[in-house]
């Protein structure tokens, strides 16, 4: 990767196509560091001390949410946490509202989860605060392509050398599109597979190979990045059974010695088990899928620290 000399200060932070691997490199380094934060004893350092950030999530999350708040809390921001569930969305105010009622409230930051492919990139356009998108859709999880970005690397892999296999729901996969976005633009080799009905038209487009039977795409990769089923946005009928699924496509031993010995396998979670993933495979040596739960917390530091203060000195960091 190249040197980062580059800034991301008040940017917002939509999707993987639209960031150079400048601005990754400058994300990658700065996770390196806030990870040495997070080993201390007292994680906390004062770097964004009197700013504030509201997560606001239209839909469920437990590693996304949960991370963006640890990580602004350890750099000593406010934060504050909106689900639709507890929040005036479900007395029926509109997205403009709802942002510009936040943003009314001196907010930073607005780290966004929203079911509408676009919703962060609006949200962006009608608020002075800075937007994160925490997923839109099946449109883009840029902080998620970032902490799979920082967890190959971390473990001494060089994009240009490797085949990355991602497998499974393609179609309702915005990890999907970010780590495609993201990896072949640093020069990786990318193969999709899934069921025909879960491959989005035209998606060769992209840069990557698309192959019917999973086993051609995991054949010799370094990555094997293991799609969760979208339960709760698939039509019906666009695979057989769940049985069918983990037969045909899902990933268990047998199918991943088909992989290099030390290849590294990505789950974004949550996993559903005995359908795109098996018991074995989520808790093999080469899983790395708390690594990632990990290095997102450091990730999503970096990403608050870098936009909210352009990169200022990370306070005691030893
Ligand atoms: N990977 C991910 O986005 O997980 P959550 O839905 O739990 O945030």
């Amino acid at each position: 990767m190249a040197k980062a000399n580059v800034s991301l200060s008040g940017k917002d932070i939509l999707d993987l196509a639209s960031m150079s691997v400048e601005e990754y490199e400058l994300v990658m380094q700065t996770a390196m560091e806030m990870k040495k934060i997070m080993k201390r004893d007292i994680k906390k350092v004062p770097s964004l001390r009197g700013k504030s950030i509201i997560n606001l999530f239209y839909e469920a999350s437990t590693r996304t949410r949960t991370s963006f708040e640890l990580a602004g809390k350890y750099l000593g921001a406010d934060v504050v946490n909106i689900t639709t569930a507890g929040s005036s969305v479900t007395k029926g105010e509109c997205l403009r509202d709802t942002i510009l009622t936040v943003q009314a409230m001196a907010c930073d930051a607005i780290v966004m989860r929203h079911p509408v492919e676009g919703s962060s990139a609006y949200a962006a356009g009608i608020s002075d605060a800075v937007v994160i998108n925490a997923g839109d859709g099946a449109h883009a999880h840029p902080t998620q392509g970032l902490l799979d970005m920082f967890t190959i690397r971390e473990k001494g892999r060089d994009f240009k050398n490797l085949k990355m296999a991602i497998v499974g729901d393609i179609l309702y996969s915005r990890v999907a599109r970010s780590n495609i976005a993201a990896w072949t633009k640093l020069g990786a080799d990318v193969h999709v597979a899934g069921p025909a009905t879960l491959i989005p038209h035209d998606i060769e487009k992209l840069g990557v190979t698309v192959h019917q039977r999973v086993e051609e795409a995991i054949e010799g990769a370094d990555v094997v990045d293991i799609l969760r089923i979208q339960l709760e946005r698939q039509k019906s009928g666009l695979f057989p059974t769940p049985r069918e699924y983990a037969r045909i496509f899902g990933i268990n031993e047998q199918k991943l010695k088909l992989a290099k010995p030390d290849v590294i396998v990505l789950h974004p979670g949550p996993m559903n088990r005995g359908l795109e993933i098996s018991w074995e495979v989520g808790y093999c040596d080469n899983a790395a899928i708390r690594d990632e739960v990990q290095n997102g917390v450091a990730v999503r530091m970096a990403l608050l620290f870098l936009t909210l203060t352009g990169g200022k000195k990370i306070e005691n960091i030893d």
